[in-house]
């Protein structure tokens, strides 16, 4: 099989290189041409574990892998061709803007020329699959192309894995000829016994967003239960770990922190309500959970100026939306310190892969090599993403240069005891 991704970011790339894994002949093509010129010196344009790697095998050893920045040389020969271009919130409202999927539906009308499966990959509303098919219909004879709903569910930090190995896979179609295509494509997961869930079009569309906001719904659920407990003089960590060991409970997206956020949860939670509301449908949950969320940052912030005097130096540590990803898309950790900056206090920050990109946005802030460096000379210390290599900070040494012991542990990695006996005043989160 041949396959086309169209659009080579986080969920174009990874998957392109997956497929290359799986042993089919792949081109990603973005219109990004800078992008393109990178990748095919074997530069991944972002930092994902194992990238790298796939990256290089497959573009110099197999040769399965291949870039380009033109759909119209590549498509011709293509059996598949997938859509994994972004779907950011519109500027104006909270719909998904889908400017860039229609431009990838025009352009792929305009070269179809031998039957192929055309599949979105974009996280995209209800009904946009459909509307695809219109677009491509209005060029191109119906038997030659059929259009598939197949949501990606990786998850940035363990894409590779999640993707050769999926909880499930999602194929919504409208005909047996294409879903046995898209079968046929991941047969190599079935050694692995991976469901496969065959829906409509539109059920496929609608999995996506129920999954991201149920998720979101669950960590804003705990955030909310951490607020009590603080007040109350109860452990959130504690209330988790037994309501996650209920199995119909389960024990992941039960950590309280400093609210979701990242490419996909925030846009997805808004972009699926505003969906809902087209069809006068009230997601109250989902609107009461985005809510939630956007008050989160505030509420945090907050409780940080109650203990840290104005105009005082604070080392942020983490700005990536979490770790082993430089994706600072809609991160607490940004959203937070530039509360925080706002409010008058300087930021002095570090984060092991997400430092340029933040660079590139936010030059209020001031830049570190190291949690170290970044700590000397401060009034408080706020951990706000979880990497590994902030879990055992030598805080014996890094007692010596703060100006003040204090610490905002936002993801509760560490024990209040052993930090106080080193004399920081310790602030976790619902606890
Ligand atoms: N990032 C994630 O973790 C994740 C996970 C699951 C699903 N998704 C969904 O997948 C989609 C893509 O997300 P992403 O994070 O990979 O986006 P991204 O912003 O990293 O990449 C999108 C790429 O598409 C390119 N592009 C835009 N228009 C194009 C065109 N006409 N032709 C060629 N290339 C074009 C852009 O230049 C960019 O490189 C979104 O709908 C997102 O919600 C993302």
């Amino acid at each position: 099989m041949k396959l086309v991704i169209v659009g080579t970011g986080y969920v174009g790339l990874v998957s392109g290189a997956c497929f290359a894994e799986f042993g089919y002949q792949t081109i990603c093509i973005d219109k990004d041409i800078q992008k393109i010129q990178k990748l095919k010196l074997g530069k991944c344009p972002f930092y994902e574990p194992g990238m790298d790697h796939l990256l290089s095998k497959h573009l110099n050893e197999t040769k399965l892998l291949s870039f380009s920045s033109s759909l119209t040389d590549t498509i011709k020969d293509a059996d598949l061709v997938f859509i994994t271009v972004g779907t950011p919130s519109k500027r104006l409202n909270e719909d998904a803007d889908l400017t860039y999927v229609w431009s990838v539906a025009d352009e792929i009308a305009k070269n179809i020329k031998k039957y192929c499966v055309v599949v979105t990959k974009s996280t995209v509303p209800v009904g946009t699959s459909k509307e695809i098919k219109k677009i491509i219909g209005k060029l191109v004879p119906e038997d030659l192309f059929d259009v598939v709903s197949n949501p990606e569910f990786l998850r940035e930090g363990s894409a590779i894995d999640d993707f050769m190995r999926p909880d499930r896979v999602v194929i919504g179609s409208e005909n047996s000829k294409s879903e046995k295509i898209m079968k046929e494509l991941y047969r190599p997961l079935y050694l692995r016994e991976t469901p496969i869930v065959s829906t409509s079009i539109e059920t496929a569309e609608i999995i996506k967003y129920a999954s991201n906001s149920f998720l979101a719904t669950k960590i804003t659920f705990i955030n909310e239960i951490a607020d009590l407990c603080e007040v109350v003089g109860a452990n959130v960590q504690d209330v988790s770990k037994a309501m996650g060991i209920d199995q119909r409970i389960g024990n992941k997206f039960l950590n309280a922190g400093p609210g979701y956020g990242g490419s996909c949860f925030p846009k997805d939670v808004k972009a699926f309500s505003s969906t809902a509301k087209k069809f006068n449908i009230d997601l109250s949950i989902i609107n009461a959970v985005d809510k939630a969320n956007q008050k989160r940052i505030d509420k945090i912030g907050d409780k940080i100026m109650k203990h840290v005097k104005n105009n005082s130096v604070i080392s942020f540590l983490g700005l990536s939306f979490k770790p082993n990803t430089d994706d600072i898309r809609d991160s607490s950790s940004i959203k937070l310190a530039n509360y925080l900056f706002e409010k008058g206090y300087q930021i002095h920050c570090f984060d092991p892969v997400a430092m340029d990109n933040a660079k590139k946005e936010f030059n209020h802030f001031r830049y570190f090599e190291s949690a170290f460096e970044a700590c000397n000379n401060t009034n408080a210390i706020i951990i706000g993403t979880e990497w590994n290599e902030f879990r055992a900070l030598n805080f014996s040494e890094i007692s010596k240069i703060v100006k003040t012991k204090k610490i905002f542990d936002l993801r509760n990695i560490y024990n209040a005891l052993e930090l106080e006996k080193l004399g920081f005043k310790y602030y976790g989160t619902g606890k």
